[in-house]
């Protein structure tokens, strides 16, 4: 049994579904299953994995991670062999509208989790304790932001994070990181790159754009859309992330990206070439129309890049699509996907989008 906080989020949600499809390819006769502890803040959706709720492999608890008693409560009911952290406030807009819930979760819920693991580990016969994982799942951003001509980032970059959610991340990383060190806590952290696929909340670039564009509305490009994402397939990043529980050294931290260095505009335009294909517009028009430059963000990173050679050369993992296949998966996952994409649409999301973009 293994549990994942924010497993029914975007990243979380896949890494459920890749877990058990994992499994079936290997031919385990029986699979390991999952506890998910989620809060179900705006991000968190159960419809995303809902099948395996549905199986009975997924089981799901609803509660914060910063709830010391609902996550003690979890561990001793399902003794997990290992914990996996993906629960974050993850939006660095919303981060610059209201940085406070950022410190809370990434910050102060990490603290918590640790602490209730530090408890729960202390506790476990010498073997499990030794078996026994806490993978923290993080982000590039930590490192801050590079100039074109500088090298990408690598495990040994100096922390230099620029928003309150970088800042929080590695406020985290750097918890985990102590708890190994002060503790012996076997820990991993992975810094992965930005991820785009299915059940991705549509306040981020790629699914935002795929669903403007086909209601008809404005592509909002922030700045002059010449900044530089490292983008990763989903299931690429989840599946590294099975890597590293497996093969990772506690204490060792590594980074995860695709060497898929794209600017901004250039990831809107492919979009709307695709949908141009795929979903051709009634009045014959270019999605591209659309296209809108708008008001950057306050203290936009310009670049983020991934230095990937540890991960592959020590655990022997590497992304297996390009970005021009994942994109295609993506779009047409978008495209045939309007149950799911409903039920992300609230009343809040709505909110979000007359906050974040009225001003620009
Ligand atoms: P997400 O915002 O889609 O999902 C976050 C999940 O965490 C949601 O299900 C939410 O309900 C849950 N959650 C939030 N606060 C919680 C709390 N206090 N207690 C319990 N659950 C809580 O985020 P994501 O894009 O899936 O990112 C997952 C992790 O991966 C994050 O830690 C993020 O920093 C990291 N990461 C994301 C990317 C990316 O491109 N999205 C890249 C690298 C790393
Ligand atoms: P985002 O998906 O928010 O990820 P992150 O900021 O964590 O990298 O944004 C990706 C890039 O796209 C980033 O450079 C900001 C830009 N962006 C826009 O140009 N317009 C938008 O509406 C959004 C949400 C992002």
């Amino acid at each position: 049994m293994i549990l994942i906080t924010g497993g029914a989020g975007f990243i979380g949600g896949n890494f459920v579904h890749h877990w058990f499809e994992r499994q079936a390819k290997l031919g385990l006769s029986e699979q390991e299953p999952v506890v998910v502890f989620d809060k179900l803040t705006y991000a968190g959706n159960p419809n995303t994995i809902a099948e395996h709720l549905k199986a009975g492999r997924a089981t799901l608890i609803q509660a914060d991670i910063a709830d010391r008693d609902a996550v003690r409560q979890a561990l001793a009911q399902y003794r997990p062999r290992a914990i996996l952290h993906f629960a974050a406030e993850s939006h660095v807009d919303r981060s610059i509208h209201g940085p406070g819930e950022f410190i809370q979760t990434n910050m102060v819920g990490t603290f918590s989790l640790l602490e209730e693991t530090r408890q729960y580990w202390g506790q476990m016969a010498e073997a499990e304790k030794a078996a026994f994982r806490f993978l923290h799942v993080s982000t590039d951003e930590v490192y801050g932001s590079l100039s074109d001509t500088d090298p990408a980032f690598s495990e040994t970059t100096p922390y230099a994070p620029n928003s309150p959610y970088s800042a929080s991340k590695a406020g985290s990383d750097h918890l985990v990181r102590a708890y190994h060190h002060t503790y012996g806590m076997p820990t991993l952290t992975t810094n992965c790159s930005n991820n785009y696929g299915p059940y991705h909340f549509p306040e981020k670039l790629i699914p935002l754009m795929i669903l403007n564009a086909l209601e008809g509305k404005p592509l909002p490009v922030y700045g002059d859309g010449l900044n530089i994402r490292d983008w990763l397939y989903v299931r690429d990043h989840c599946e590294a992330i099975c890597q590293v529980l497996e093969k990772g050294r506690t204490g060792e931290t590594y980074n995860v990206g695709g060497i898929n260095e794209i600017k901004n505009i250039d990831v809107v335009t492919t979009i709307c070439q695709k949908l141009d294909e795929l979903r051709p517009r009634a009045d014959g028009s270019k999605y591209e129309s659309l296209i809108t430059y708008v008001k950057d963000r306050p203290g936009h990173d310009r670049r983020y890049a991934i230095d990937p050679r540890k991960i592959q050369s020590e655990i022997g993992w590497a992304p297996s699509e390009t970005f021009e296949s994942g994109i295609n998966k993506t779009v047409s996952w978008y495209l045939e996907n309007n149950a799911w994409i409903d039920t992300v649409r609230s009343g809040s999301y709505r909110d979000w989008l007359a906050q974040n973009y009225a001003g620009r």
